[in-house]
């Protein structure tokens, strides 16, 4: 492991985008190498022993490129196994979960938490364990929406369709602009990387005051803490991006580009972790 060894970041399919923006506005003088499994995402609808096996290759893999720690940007991948990955790898390991808990339990007047991710992360029970674990008198309400990936991996992140099906989601939570005689959720954590690419929609039907949380940016600022404490940011030399995918690299860099609003540095290369 060396200072000047890339910062490895993988999600099952583009999500993982929105947190590698964020680490390139924290740490823009760190090289990154990320890794989406887009031909085989979504995870969220799978079991335990899948999710754990198709995480565990995309860990070995971006450890055989020599990262110096390994961000876990995937909800799904952080509630079901992240101590399997943290037991395999010689280098730390990030998960997204406790960066949500802990932005979120800052936003909260009201101590009534919603959550959303996909089905494997809420029927994990991860986020509410966690909540409840600091403060026991936090009210978590959660619905999970396994539509939602796919939508964005087809890069439906601003049609009516989409908007639709997240009106039905945030349905079955108690939202105060939804049902004026409940007493709601304030703080709404996207629990899932692909969701803050439909973060317009979700602030839209979720209403205005209802305070949105993208494990994202606290993530990021967690990330250059650990690499202050254990001596290992860069030194000041260019930075190198790379991007692999397991399937159709191009639609990925598209929908990657619209996100950024800008061209990204680096190729998008298509990879198969199976052979
Ligand atoms: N971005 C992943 C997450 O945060 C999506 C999981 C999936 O592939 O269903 O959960």
């Amino acid at each position: 492991m060396n200072k000047n060894s890339p910062i490895g970041i993988f999600d099952s399919g583009v999500g993982g985008l929105t947190v590698v923006k964020e680490i390139l506005q924290e740490l823009p003088h760190e090289s990154l190498i990320y890794l989406g499994d887009t031909a085989r995402v979504p995870y969220g609808t799978r079991g335990k022993e899948v999710i754990t096996k198709f995480a565990l290759e995309m860990a070995n893999y971006l450890l055989k490129h020599n990262v110096k720690i390994l961000v876990v940007a995937c909800n799904t991948i952080s509630a079901t196994c992240l101590n399997e990955i943290q037991t395999l790898s010689s280098v730390p390991v990030l998960g997204v979960i406790d960066s949500a808990v802990d932005e979120a339990l800052k936003a909260t007047k009201i101590k009534h938490i919603g959550v959303i991710g996909t089905r494997a992360t809420i029927s994990s029970g991860v986020y509410e364990d966690k909540i409840k674990k600091i403060d026991s008198q936090i009210k978590v309400s959660s619905a999970s929406c396994p539509l939602l990936v796919p939508l964005v991996e087809e890069g439906f992140t601003s049609c009516l369709a989409t908007k639709l099906i997240v009106q039905d989601y945030l349905n079955k939570l108690p939202l105060k602009d939804i049902d004026p005689d409940s007493i709601g959720i304030d703080t709404l954590i996207l629990g899932c990387t692909h969701y803050p690419l439909l973060q317009d929609i979700i602030q839209d039907v979720a209403g205005q005051k209802i305070t949105l949380i993208d494990s994202a940016k606290p993530l990021a600022k967690n990330l250059r803490k650990i690499l202050e404490e254990k001596n290992l940011l860069r030194e000041n030399k260019k930075p190198n991006y790379e991007f692999y995918i397991t399937d159709a690299p191009e639609r990925a860099k598209e929908i990657a580009e619209n996100f950024f609003g800008k061209k990204l540095p680096g190729e998008f290369k298509k990879i198969d972790l199976e052979c």
